[in-house]
């Protein structure tokens, strides 16, 4: 760890994903999605990724910005990021059988170290390096939660990575699921962030017939499902019995943030959820961490207020706090999705969010910097 004072404010990425080769080589061997399909494409063998329900059927060009160490420490310098923490991308290890997600998660972690260790040290950040991991659990399908746990422990093993990315399907039942109380005690223990990413969306039969490409699922399914994921493990009251927890919401937390009070005044109708909470729904907002991938200031100054005033709704009251309100954004891009069109273009989702927290309501100037850099190395245990 090394001192919170800095030449310049760091800008961190905290949303960003690779394709490890390994994985993408795991994607290559399947026949069906998710998959690495080589394809046809006006005459040309092209590598396609097709990993969504109902993704158009050529899927999306992949290449070496997806795997390759070089693509993400070129964008990184084209858009002066600092600090990256990298995570595995969706769907990580849900298709797999339990053996089989047992032994590439563990194999999949001890690339992502390497992966990063192998990186170049920060500019102007002597004690640091440009990259650091997200790890993968072996969540799957009839995976016992022994083997989840182990896996959390093995992690303590390898010094780059500092959290682990998961989707929201748990073991097949759900993050609230009873069979993984003792995964979040592990976790908790451990201090690794978790970062809460969605890959399913919601039933697509909601988008309608018309042919809208992949606008709905990405733009509302995915976010969405991170609202439902986050709201059920505040109901089922994990963040009640693991305090400690540090839960990163991909995109801002979805609609949480507008949907937060609604949620309270339904737990508070409902007394089968209501006895079972310590606190009114909203406090548990505060105890959240949100990307700022909300490529809008309006929306990410949303995700602030409601943080800033979760306390008020804690069992012994409080007030709005703008400092807390800004603690828990935290600078992300979604790398490499979304690219533009020419490739040495400057990408449009870094420039949004950029602009989104230069132009937030309710952060100083102080609290911006935070929020592009500060809160990361600070969540992340880089410096103290
Ligand atoms: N599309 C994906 O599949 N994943 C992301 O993280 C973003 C877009
Ligand atoms: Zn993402």
């Amino acid at each position: 760890a090394v001192s919170s004072a800095f030449e310049d404010a760091p800008l961190v990425d905290v949303h960003t994903h690779v394709y490890l080769p390994r994985y993408a080589d795991a994607l290559r061997a399947r026949k069906d999605a998710p998959r690495i399909a080589s394809l046809d494409i006006g005459g040309r063998t092209e590598e396609r990724l097709l990993i969504l329900d109902g993704e158009p059927a050529a899927g999306r060009p992949v290449g070496p910005q997806y795997w390759d160490r070089e693509e993400k420490l070129k964008f990184m310098r084209r858009h002066n990021i600092d600090v990256s923490i990298v995570s595995l991308a969706n769907p990580w290890l849900d298709f797999l059988s339990p053996d089989e997600a047992i032994r590439l998660a563990n194999d999949l972690n001890v690339d992502m170290d390497a992966y990063c260790a192998g990186s170049p040290i920060a500019d102007g950040l002597p004690s640091l390096r440009t990259l650091y991991g997200f790890g993968v659990l072996p969540l799957a399908p009839q995976v016992p939660v022994s083997a989840i746990v182990d896996a959390v422990r093995t992690l303590k093993n390898l010094p780059n990575v500092r959290g682990v990315i998961m989707g929201t399907r748990g073991v097949g039942a759900g993050l609230d699921d009873n069979t993984l109380e003792p995964l979040w005690e592990a976790i908790q223990a451990s201090g690794l962030v978790v970062f809460i990413h969605p890959h399913y969306g919601v039933d697509s039969t909601a988008f309608g017939p018309r042919d809208n490409g992949h606008v709905l699922p990405l733009a509302l399914g995915f976010p969405f499902e991170t609202t439902i994921a986050a709201s059920r493990l505040i109901l089922a009251g994990v963040l009640d019995r693991y305090p400690d927890l540090k839960l990163l919401l991909a995109h801002s937390g979805g609609a949480l943030p507008a949907l937060s009070s609604r949620l309270a005044s339904c737990v508070a109708h409902d007394p089968i959820v209501s006895t079972r909470l310590k606190h009114d729904a909203r406090f548990y907002l505060g105890k959240l961490y949100y990307d700022a991938v909300a490529y809008g200031p309006d929306e990410l100054s949303l995700a602030a207020a409601v943080v800033g005033r979760a306390h008020k709704y804690s069992e012994s009251g409080g007030s709005y706090d703008a400092e807390k309100a800004s603690r828990q954004l935290l600078f992300g891009t979604d790398h490499p999705f979304f690219p533009p069109l020419e490739e040495t273009q400057r990408w449009r989702s870094v420039d949004e969010n950029l602009a989104a927290i230069q132009e937030a309501q309710g952060l100083g100037v102080t609290a911006k910097d935070e929020v592009r850099g500060r809160n990361a190395l600070r969540l992340f245990d880089l410096i103290s």
